[in-house]
C-alpha cells in the first residue's frame, strides 16, 4: 500500500498525494480549477451546449473524492438537465481520508449532498435529487465493458506514467465501445500515443487548451 499525503493546492482545495508516485488525485496547480476545467467545462458544459441534450448518461473512471461528481451535481442542478452518473473505482477511499479534504467548504450549502455522495450504498442507483442519480460500482476499470450506453466519459485514472495499463489501446476500445454515438470522453492527460491510439480506434481527437499549469489536455468525440 503505497503512502499517501493530503495536500493544498494552488486555488485552496486540498488533494490526496502520493509522495512515491509523485502523483496526486488532482493538479497541484489547483484541484478544483483542474476538475472545473477539464470535465465540467470542457466535457459537461460543451456536450450540453452541442448537442442541447437534457439528459446526460454520464461515466466517471475513477470515483476517488467524490469531487467531479459533486461539480457534476451542482452544474445540473444550475442548468435543470438530468444527469445518470455512473462512477467506477477500484480503492474507495476510507471515510478518514475524505475528512482531511475541504470541498465542503466550496460549496457550503450542499455540503450534505457531498457526504449523501459518499455514504450511498455501491452497485445501486441512487437518487440524489429527482434530476441526479448516482451508482458507484466498485471493480477494475480492466474488467469493465459497456456497449453504446454513455453521452460522456471522465476519464480521470491516474496518469499514464504511473498506471500506464489503464491507458492502453484495449481500454480505450473499451470507452469507445461504452459511448453512444457523438459520445464524448476527456481527461487531463495529453499523451501523443494516447491522442495516436484515439484516432485509429476511430474517436475525432481534439487536443484543447488545459487547466492551470497545463498546457493541453484530450477530448475525443466517437463519430
Ligand atoms: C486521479 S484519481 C481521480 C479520482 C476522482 N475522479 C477525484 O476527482 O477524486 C484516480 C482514481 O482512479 C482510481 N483507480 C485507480 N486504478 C483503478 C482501476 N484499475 N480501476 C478503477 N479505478 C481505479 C483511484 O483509486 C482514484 O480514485
Amino acid at each position: 500500500m503505497l503512502k499517501s499525503q493530503i495536500i493544498i493546492t494552488a486555488d485552496g482545495s486540498k488533494t490526496i498525494h502520493f509522495p512515491e508516485w509523485n502523483e496526486s488525485y488532482h493538479s497541484k496547480h489547483g484541484a478544483l480549477q483542474e476538475a472545473k476545467h477539464v470535465y465540467i467545462q470542457s466535457g459537461l458544459a460543451y456536450h450540453i451546449e452541442k448537442y442541447a441534450s437534457k439528459t446526460i448518461n454520464l461515466l466517471e473512471i475513477g470515483f476517488g473524492t467524490g469531487l467531479n461528481a459533486m461539480l457534476s451535481y451542482l452544474f445540473a442542478k444550475e442548468k435543470n438537465i438530468n444527469i445518470n452518473y455512473h462512477s467506477l473505482e477500484k480503492y474507495p477511499l476510507q471515510s478518514s481520508a475524505l475528512k482531511e479534504l475541504n470541498y465542503t467548504e466550496f460549496f457550503t450549502k450542499e455540503s450534505d449532498v457531498f457526504e449523501k455522495l459518499h455514504s450511498t450504498k455501491w452497485e445501486l442507483s441512487t437518487e440524489i435529487n429527482s434530476s441526479f442519480t448516482l451508482k458507484k460500482i466498485e471493480t477494475d476499470l480492466k474488467h469493465f465493458q459497456s456497449e453504446s450506453v454513455y453521452d460522456l466519459i471522465y476519464f480521470d485514472a491516474f496518469g499514464p506514467r504511473v498506471q500506464p495499463v489503464l491507458w492502453e489501446k484495449t481500454i480505450l476500445q473499451n470507452m469507445y465501445n461504452a459511448l453512444k454515438t457523438n459520445g464524448i470522453w476527456v481527461t487531463y492527460s495529453c499523451k501523443g500515443q494516447v491522442k495516436r491510439d484515439l484516432q485509429a480506434i476511430g474517436f475525432h481527437v481534439e487536443k484543447i487548451h488545459g487547466p492551470p499549469g497545463k498546457r493541453e489536455m484530450l477530448r475525443a468525440t466517437k463519430i
